[in-house]
């Protein structure tokens, strides 16, 4: 397998690289561009943020769980190349200066990494562009007075130009092998011949196995050329996600519809891992913690599975059979997931012990139409309150049918408790998460009749 990009401008081919380097030990090893930081390396402190340019526009991604094949077609820039070939730093670097935006520094290149390019995207919310990265010494005032700071100077030419100067997808002339196929028709027949193999979609799951776990992956199979695997599509009955829609991407075209939703996957992740990660990755893991689950489980998603040609359609809570342990054949991958077009009742809570960038102890996304002045078809999902994401059924029983007041809602959160018995660990005990899951009920009832029920959140 060859991987081809640019780097800072320039050219770079690579001959048969080992599929599983990541872009940060090759940029500090074979490279020696040592801006780009490794901290945590697992996609938790940003140290090590670089921009990657693609078809799809600007993307922050954290470099320590980027594998190389992962880049092929695609812009790379590092912290190196910021500033102008003249030595004229970037407006995020000059202001960093300026407002004492750096003490030990160690997280700076990443901090700047991900200021740059919420700064050629025009993005201004600085809070949620920063929330990925980590600053032991500084304190984030300063920095995002920085961010504010360089808000109105230009974009360096150098950056402008990054758009126009993308390589793009490789044509199909054997520079790749199978191990990065260029559509989902290939990729199901390499993969049924290759039953083994280990499917690489965003890599914020697999990298971990690389980088922490020392895992050894013999057959990876690439997801991220299959053109026809990303992108959301909406018909006049249904939305129909491909596998490898981002995170970010589902936030973005999901919010206006779904506005609870675009608020816990604000939460999911950092803006980083957001940019990474799939949505088919999301649910194929079969995390019972996992956040997209719960949230496609309450809007009535179909998971749309194919073995080489063979599709077959099933309703999404059924494919989580037990933890660990999903309705997935060898040689079988994700290929969308599919939901109705609806109206919006869908209530979302994530509970995690920090706002920003952690996984959740309870996520509970509550779906509750009501007709007539009564509960109908409500569906409420949840994650980490047992072995898999999973359906309440029989507080959902307790509802459909009953008057929308407060005492319809307290009976259902009592029997709620015979839905699930949740576990105690390091994120929470089994008392906490049952009664923040019979909350959520009680926060979205609330919610749907105007009272403002957001957390209190620490802002600049
Ligand atoms: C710092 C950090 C923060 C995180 N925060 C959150 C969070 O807040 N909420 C949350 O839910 N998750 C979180 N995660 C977990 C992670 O982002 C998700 O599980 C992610 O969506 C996985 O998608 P991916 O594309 O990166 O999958 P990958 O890592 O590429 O793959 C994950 C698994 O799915 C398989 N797979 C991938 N695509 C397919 C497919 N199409 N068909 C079949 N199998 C497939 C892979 O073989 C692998 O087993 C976090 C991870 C990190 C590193
Ligand atoms: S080194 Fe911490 S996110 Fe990469
Ligand atoms: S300046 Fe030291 S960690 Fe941020």
């Amino acid at each position: 397998m060859n991987v081809s990009f640019l780097l800072n401008g320039t050219s770079v081919t690579l001959t048969e690289p080992a599929p599983t380097t990541t872009l940060l030990d090759w940029l500090r090893e074979e490279r020696h561009l040592t801006g780009t930081k490794e901290g945590c390396n697992e996609g938790d402190c940003g140290a090590c943020t670089v921009m990657v340019t693609d078809a799809n526009g600007h993307h922050p991604l954290n470099a320590c769980i980027l594998l190389l094949p992962q880049l092929d077609g695609k812009h790379v820039t590092t912290v190196e190349g910021l500033s102008t070939a003249q030595g004229t730093l970037h407006p995020v670097q000059s202001e960093m200066v300026t407002h004492h935006g750096s003490q030990c520094g160690f997280c700076t290149p990443g901090f700047v990494m991900s200021m740059a390019t919420a700064h050629l995207n025009g993005d201004t919310d600085h809070n949620t562009t920063l929330a990925g990265n980590l600053c032991r010494c500084t304190g984030y005032a300063p920095i995002i007075r920085a961010a504010r700071a360089a808000e109105e100077q230009p974009v360096p030419d150098h950056l402008l130009l990054l758009g126009e100067n993308i390589p793009g997808n490789p044509s199909a002339d054997g520079r790749l092998d199978g191990a990065a196929p260029q559509t989902t028709d290939a990729l199901a027949k390499l993969y049924a011949e290759n039953p083994d193999a280990t499917l690489i979609a965003g890599a914020t799951d697999v990298g971990l196995w690389i980088t922490k776990q020392l895992r050894d992956i013999p057959t990876p199979i690439f997801l991220n050329q299959c053109a026809d695997l990303h992108g959301i599509t909406k018909t006049d009955t249904h939305w129909r996600i491909g596998a490898m829609t981002s995170i970010a991407e589902l936030e973005r075209t999901l919010s206006p519809h779904f506005p609870d939703l675009g608020k816990m996957l604000r939460r999911y992740g950092s803006t980083q891992v957001r940019a990474a990660a799939t949505l088919g990755g999301n649910i194929a893991n079969g995390s019972p913690i996992g956040d997209g689950s719960p949230a496609m489980i309450a809007l009535g998603a179909t998971l749309h599975l194919r073995m080489e040609d063979t599709r077959r359609d099933i309703p999404l809570e059924d494919f989580f059979i037990a933890y660990g342990k999903q309705d997935r054949q060898r040689g079988e991958f994700v290929e969308a997931i599919s939901f109705p077009v609806q109206p919006d009742t869908l209530h979302c809570t994530k509970i995690s012990k920090r706002f920003d960038q952690d996984i959740s102890a309870v996520c509970a996304c509550l779906n509750l139409p009501v007709e007539d002045g009564h509960f109908t078809t409500t569906r409420l999902a949840f994650g980490g309150m047992a072995g898999t994401p999973a359906r309440a059924r029989q507080a959902e029983a307790a509802l459909n049918g009953q008057p929308v007041t407060l005492a319809s809602i307290h009976a259902a959160m009592a029997v709620l408790r015979h839905d699930f018995t949740p576990l105690s660990d390091m994120r929470a005990s089994a008392d906490y998460r049952m009664e923040v899951a019979q909350n959520a009920l009680l926060r979205a009832f609330h919610r749907s009749n105007g009272t403002a029920t957001d957390l209190h959140e620490v802002t600049s």
